[in-house]
């Protein structure tokens, strides 16, 4: 009785699967080569200073140890996927944040892999709007501010509130209250400026 719905259950799992995979996550340093430009709003500088820059250092904090000590994780919390999932870009994902060994990154023929790895600790850019592959180059991210792409068909997301609520829910350890979306976007807000923004076409961003 129990195999029709766990079947079911196999299939829709593959789907999401190859869903994802279809784009793959760059690291925030691929952003921030084109968004960090002062008269463009300067996104990544902003980021930087913001509190999803610095989630991976929160998990090797005295809280951070408390918490994997209560719930009897195996090894440190910034190297076990019940916390990685939430505090790193793409863990678990095609081309997301992994665990390297010490051994790995002792040697120095891994020194750009490590460093690409690196860019990937934390809630970057990619989390909220999507793993870049696919939008990444300038020829389509000036094809979507225009309006003349489509940004869901090269995976640029424009985050609303389930974006957040993929992280922001009772699942973290920290969860306290309700999440107010308006009050919380305007604490990371990194918009253009208003003149740059006259400039823009009618893509369906802000
Ligand atoms: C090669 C340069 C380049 C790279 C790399 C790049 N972008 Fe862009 N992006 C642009 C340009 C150009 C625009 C159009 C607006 C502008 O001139 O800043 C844009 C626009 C955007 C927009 C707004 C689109 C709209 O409709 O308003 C978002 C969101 C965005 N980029 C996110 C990202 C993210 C996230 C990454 C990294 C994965 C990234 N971009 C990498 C050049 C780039
Ligand atoms: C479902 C996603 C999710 C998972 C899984 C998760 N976290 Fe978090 N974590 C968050 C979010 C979101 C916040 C920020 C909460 C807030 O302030 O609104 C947070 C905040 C924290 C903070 C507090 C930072 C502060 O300033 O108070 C610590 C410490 C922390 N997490 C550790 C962990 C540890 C350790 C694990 C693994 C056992 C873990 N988290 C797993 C999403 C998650
Ligand atoms: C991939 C997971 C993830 C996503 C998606 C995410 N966050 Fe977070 N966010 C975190 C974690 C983890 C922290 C904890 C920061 C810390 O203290 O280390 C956090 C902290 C914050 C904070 C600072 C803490 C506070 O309560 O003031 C704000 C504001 C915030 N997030 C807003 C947002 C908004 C708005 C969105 C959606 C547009 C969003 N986040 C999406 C993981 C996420
Ligand atoms: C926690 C989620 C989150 C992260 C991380 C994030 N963004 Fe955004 N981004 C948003 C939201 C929500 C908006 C629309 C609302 C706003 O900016 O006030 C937005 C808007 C934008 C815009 C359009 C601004 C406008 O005025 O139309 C650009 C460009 C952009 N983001 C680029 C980036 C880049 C580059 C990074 C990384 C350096 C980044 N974002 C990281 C959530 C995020």
């Amino acid at each position: 009785m129990l195999r029709a719905p766990a079947i079911l259950l196999m299939i829709s799992c593959s789907i999401l699967l190859a869903q994802e995979a279809e784009f793959a996550y760059m690291g925030v340093n691929n952003c921030k080569m084109c968004h960090n430009k002062k008269d463009k709003g300067a996104q990544f500088d902003i980021w930087s200073d913001g509190p999803h820059a610095k989630v991976f250092e929160t998990l090797k904090s005295e809280e951070a140890l408390k918490i994997a000590t209560g719930l009897k994780l195996e090894g440190p919390p910034h190297e076990a996927g019940e916390c990685l999932v939430c505090h790193t870009t793409g863990w678990g994902k095609a081309d997301g944040y992994e665990v390297l060994s010490a051994e790995f990154i002792a040697n120095p023929e891994n020194a750009r892999a490590v460093k690409k790895n690196d860019y990937k600790a934390n809630v970057g850019c990619e989390n909220c709007h999507g793993a870049g592959s696919g939008y990444k180059s300038k020829k389509t991210m000036e094809g979507i501010f225009s309006g003349e792409i489509d940004p869901a068909t090269v995976g640029l997301i424009y985050p609303n509130k389930e974006v957040c609520l993929t992280c922001h829910n009772e699942k973290n350890p920290n969860f306290q209250e309700e999440f107010d979306f308006d009050a919380m976007v305007a604490k990371i807000t990194h918009p253009y400026p208003e003149e740059f923004k006259a400039t823009k076409g009618t893509s369906p961003g802000k």
